[in-house]
């Protein structure tokens, strides 16, 4: 059969408010022209994120009815720790609140002032944790992951050498651990291979430190090696996801995306002495080291979401309907990320409308031609997200990001029918000016104007 289908159906259904062009200006006025700061219910299509926002199974909701909520030592527990444990052979299972604070502990107990982080590119959370711990990040991804158009299989991967050259420079007693992003959501979603993982691994394991994978999308990645990766087609997604981990001595996730929750994350190590420095630290802001910033049923909910992710049918529909919208818009000629990641389209803003420079966000104009054309919200990272205080990002894209379960072909239809008609108008876009900005994260509240050529 050509046609791919969803591998559910529909049980409960959340309707969405058809609101009108006119209406959606308004809205859009009153909200500075910061999509941040609209009402989700003004909103028809949400494209801001894939974070915390999966439609969860009847099994997941089972779970949550099922959950334990004992003080210490819940059943709930008891069953994520071994689901984790079985798919990803670590032997100690923290959970946390989210992805971020996983972060936290884990640079609080290894980084520190003089301290440097290897990563392909962190998210922009992981920075911020680990410059708060007085370390710095540094960013070591392939240069076809810096390039737009660049159809290298795997752009989400390190550079070896690089990572080589950074130890020579720094010395190995200063760089406490290197991580991996899989998939690599600041460098456009894009997955890194096994040959990559074992290749940073054995860098690692020549200096004596220890290889982390920041895990949030693991089984995007894992489909996306079977895909991709020569030799990996007949492995199952388990099997690929089970060696992703072995290559690694532990990892951070948010649970929040592959885990197909609303909320939780996970920290994950081999090391007995690590976990227990990251237990004690996470008594004092997240939970007793059973339940850590959870309830009983999100810790159902997340083993149960583990199982279903990894299955094949359910990665087959997601990784097929982000391919299927980035053939739609190709062939349309709008420039975006190629190929397309795991859970989002980045739209190349600097070429949709190369006539806005980056001081008048070209990214953000096309935001708001999506909300106030089709009510669609995506989000920009660029030089609103990223520019400011004489910084200047490299690129300037718009993020159209799927959460998972949440929307059919025909929202997927109409999402590739908007962005080719706001790309016929191209010409109409209007640049913009900050006209408040709070000092920090600028892009979260700020509110801009739009003004003439
Ligand atoms: N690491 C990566 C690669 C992420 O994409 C995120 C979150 C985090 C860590 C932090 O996890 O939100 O649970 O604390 N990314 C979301 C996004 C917010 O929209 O891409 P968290």
């Amino acid at each position: 059969m050509k046609t791919i289908i969803e591998p559910f159906k529909i049980k409960v259904v959340e309707p969405i408010r058809m609101t009108t062009r006119e209406y959606r200006e308004e809205m859009l006025r009153k909200a500075g022209f910061n999509v941040f700061s609209l009402h989700a219910e003004d909103v028809l299509i949400d494209l801001l994120t894939d974070s915390g926002t999966a439609a969860m199974s009847a099994e997941q909701w089972a779970g949550i009815m099922r959950g334990d909520e004992s003080y210490a030592g819940a059943t709930s527990f008891h069953r994520l720790y071994n689901k984790v444990a079985e798919l990803t052979g670590f032997e100690h299972v923290l959970p946390t609140h989210q992805g971020r604070a996983s972060e936290r502990i884990l640079f609080e107990i290894m980084a520190g002032p003089g301290k440097v982080v290897p990563n392909n590119n962190h998210f922009d959370t992981t920075r911020a944790n680990v410059e708060a711990s007085g370390a710095k990040a540094v960013d070591l991804v392939i240069d076809e992951g810096r390039l737009v158009a660049s159809r290298h299989p795997f752009k989400g991967n390190m550079n070896v050498e690089r990572l080589e050259g950074l130890f020579s420079e720094v010395g190995a007693e200063n760089i406490p651990l290197v991580m991996l992003t899989v998939t690599n959501n600041s460098g456009g979603g894009q997955p890194v291979s096994l040959e990559n993982i074992r290749a940073v691994r054995d860098v690692c394991q020549k200096h004596g430190t220890p290889l982390f994978l920041d895990a949030c999308r693991f089984a995007e990645n894992a489909y996306l090696i079977k895909k991709r990766e020569p030799g990996c087609s007949d492995r199952s997604v388990p099997e690929i996801v089970r060696e992703m981990f072995d290559l690694s001595d532990g990892a951070t996730i948010s649970a929040k995306k592959d885990g197909l929750v609303n909320i939780g994350g996970l920290l994950l190590f081999r090391d007995g002495e690590l976990a227990r420095r990251a237990r004690n630290l996470s008594i004092m802001t997240e939970g007793f080291p059973t339940y850590g910033g959870l309830a009983g049923r999100d810790l159902e909910a997340i083993a149960q979401g583990l199982e279903e992710v990894v299955q094949e049918d359910y990665l087959h529909y997601r990784l097929r309907s982000i391919e299927y919208l980035s053939e739609m818009l190709l062939a349309g000629g709008v420039p975006i990320m190629e190929p397309p990641g795991g859970h989002a389209i980045y739209i190349d803003a600097a070429s949709f409308c190369p006539r806005i420079p980056p001081e008048r966000f070209p990214g953000q104009a096309v935001v708001c031609a999506l909300y106030r054309h089709a009510g669609i919200r995506a989000v920009e990272i660029g030089s609103l997200m990223f520019g400011g205080h004489g910084r200047a990002p490299e690129l300037e894209l718009v993020r159209l990001a799927f959460p998972r379960r949440v929307y059919t072909q025909s929202h997927v239809d109409y999402v590739g029918e908007a962005v080719l008609d706001v790309f016929a108008q191209r010409d109409t876009l209007r640049p913009l000016a900050i006209v408040e900005e709070p000092p920090q994260l600028r892009h979260f509240t700020c509110r801009l104007e739009e003004i003439g050529d």
